[in-house]
């Protein structure tokens, strides 16, 4: 239950466990969070076994029902299967196995494969090889985890395309989605590969390929500890995760600026002469880490003058973007497991393009599958909604681009010295906004009865009035857009109504004072169509002071790392207003922080 609750944050619509005990399986589902299932297994406790099989599920086939839950066993109960991921073939395997009398009482996809594991075992004898077998037979994405009522001392699990680790103890051993789960217990760590079976026993662990091949394993230590994923006597997540930003920040750049102000990022695995033939840049990435991409654009195609796309993950491959050997593919992912990131990436290698990751998750699979990785330090993040781990993506963006400045040459010399020596100080200026949220948490108070916010932001700004937007949308179940300034008289500007919350995230004026006068003049447009303006300016900005009915200031930025300070008020204030609204800040309803399906 510990280890579960470790990885709610995946999934949490339902949840069981099985257990062997007693020459039979134990089992107890839930509908609803973990606690419900928490309270079941209180009231009617399971026996002690010493091996055990749990999930926490975010549906994708049959809605969230105790009968849908995970396990699922076979009619005679003799295995228990838990799964993630989507078994495409599923409809044709549930008719073989009604015509061979098996009874199916679930909506889901994951009940077909303990039947079928039942079958193997019948003939098998083996719990590993019966896995094997069945594996072999599926289509899709899955990793599954059974256990067996007549082999009550082993777990087996395999895996395709979803997350799977091993946790190695002493005279125990784990699996999970997540390093996490088992965390407390030990930190030596097995990656598995793809289409990989693991056979766990008290006294080892064997890993074959589905072919029954022996696989050759990569362990690892997990280089955090259990208190790193606590809550600290913070209310949610998400506020020690928005508190930690500074030291994230500060992380991520740790050794990668040396004092001389050039950047060393050996662990890229590129070589400087092919970072010197790329032609064009294509960023692909999902949610908050799509974001990061959006305003990492901005810079690489400033700094270094390289074209730059940004792309959905999702739509991606599907619509046969022009790729080749001399475009570099940065892939963001905080988890490095999200599905539609992952075939992003599959796609670009296929081209023969080469592909750089931005992950949080060491060991994960988007950096395995991956030419090059550039990991985030932003340690593990809980909440759902991503806040540190976003900060740390703007940051290996930007050292990103800053090293593609410094391999290839570029015209703006001066500049990016500046700049390197303004990120090496950004986590500072992160430390002050904090120090500064409580009148954006006020603010956010008075808001909790509104139905709308808007977000407007110009050039980099822009992103991040998305990024506010989904905030709110993901936590505070707000309708929230973020529109560029611009572009608001083309359309958006119907939207507004008197005392409409408008957030507006303003530019610096000392450079591009262009940029500046026009967002000014965006905010008296909607100030003159009765919008409530909240201003997010630097300090010292006072042309924007007559316009804003709330000023939240940030600290004088250079415009392309302004995103690192903008965003976090507006992280605050949709955690604060998502409270206020009753939500459940953490585990906002229907999302999942790691969506492994496509
Ligand atoms: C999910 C989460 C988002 C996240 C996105 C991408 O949808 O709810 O918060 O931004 O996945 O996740 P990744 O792990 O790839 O950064």
């Amino acid at each position: 239950m510990a280890g579960l609750k470790r990885l709610e944050y995946r999934g949490y619509d339902s949840a069981g466990v099985a257990l062997p005990a007693d020459g039979g399986l134990a089992a107890a589902k839930k509908a609803g969070k973990l606690v419900n299932l928490e309270k079941e297994l209180v009231e009617r406790p399971l026996p002690a076994g010493s091996t055990g099989i749990g999930h926490t599920r975010w549906a994708t086939h049959g809605g969230p029902t105790d009968g849908n839950a995970h396990p699922h066993l076979d009619n005679a109960g003799r295995v228990a299967v838990v799964h993630n991921g989507i078994i495409e073939n599923f409809a044709l395997l549930r008719a073989e196995l009604a015509e061979r009398g098996h009874e199916l009482n679930s909506e889901t996809d994951t009940e077909v494969v303990a039947h079928l594991l039942a079958e193997e075992y019948s003939v098998t004898g083996d719990p590993a090889e019966s896995m094997r077998l069945v594996c072999r037979r599926l289509e899709g994405a899955f990793t599954l985890v059974a256990v067996h009522a007549d082999a009550p001392d082993v777990v087996v699990g395999a895996r395709r395309n979803s997350p799977l680790v091993v946790g190695v103890g002493e005279g125990e051993a784990f699996l999970a989605s997540d390093v996490a789960a088992f965390i407390a217990h030990t930190r030596s760590a097995i990656e598995l590969g793809q289409d990989q079976v693991v056979e766990l026993r008290r006294d080892g662990v064997t890993v074959t390929g589905f072919d029954g091949l022996p696989a050759e394993v990569h362990s690892y230590h997990v280089d955090w500890d259990a208190s790193a994923a606590e809550k600290d006597g913070y209310d949610y997540f998400m506020l020690k995760e928005i508190a930690e930003q500074p030291k994230a920040v500060a992380d991520t750049l740790l050794g990668r600026i040396d004092p001389s102000g050039s950047l060393t990022l050996d662990e890229l695995r590129i070589t400087p002469a092919d970072l010197r033939q790329i032609d064009k840049v294509v960023i692909v990435a999902c949610g908050t880490a799509f974001h990061a991409g959006l305003i990492a654009k901005y810079a690489i195609e400033h700094w270094t003058r390289i074209p730059c796309e940004v792309e959905l993950a999702s739509e991606f491959r599907y619509r046969d973007p022009i790729l080749g050997g001399r475009s570099l593919v940065i892939a963001i992912s905080q988890s490095g497991e999200t599905m539609d990131t992952l075939m992003a990436l599959r796609h670009a290698r296929e081209q023969g393009s080469k592909v750089l990751a931005i992950c949080n998750t060491n060991g994960s699979t988007i950096p395995r599958e991956s030419d090059a990785v550039l990991y985030t330090h932003a340690g593990p993040e809980v909440a759902v909604a991503s806040t540190k781990a976003f900060l740390t993506q703007l940051v290996a963006c930007y050292l990103v681009a800053l090293y593609l400045c410094q391999v290839r040459g570029t015209k703006w010399g001066d500049e990016i010295q500046a700049v390197i020596k303004d990120l090496s100080r950004i986590s500072d200026e992160v430390e002050r906004v904090l120090e500064t949220m409580e009148p954006v948490r006020a603010l956010a108070r008075t808001l909790a009865g509104k139905d709308t916010v808007l977000f407007l932001g110009r050039h980099v700004g822009y992103p991040v009035a998305l990024e506010g937007a989904l905030k709110l949308k993901e936590l505070a179940y707000m309708h929230a857009e973020g529109f560029a300034a611009g572009e608001l008289k083309h359309g958006p500007i119907a939207l507004i109504e008197e005392d409409m919350p408008v957030v507006v995230v303003v530019p610096s004026p000392s450079n591009r004072s262009l940029l500046h006068d026009k967002i000014v003049s965006n905010i008296q447009e909607i100030r003159a169509r009765g919008a409530r303006t909240i201003v997010i300016a630097e300090e010292g900005d006072e042309a924007v002071v007559p316009y804003a009915d709330h000023l939240i200031r940030i600290p004088v930025t250079p415009t392309l790392l302004q995103p690192v300070v903008a965003t976090v008020p507006l992280q605050v204030f949709a955690c604060e207003l998502a409270a206020a609204r009753g939500n459940e800040v953490d585990q906002p309803r229907n999302l999942a922080k790691s969506v492994t399906v496509e």
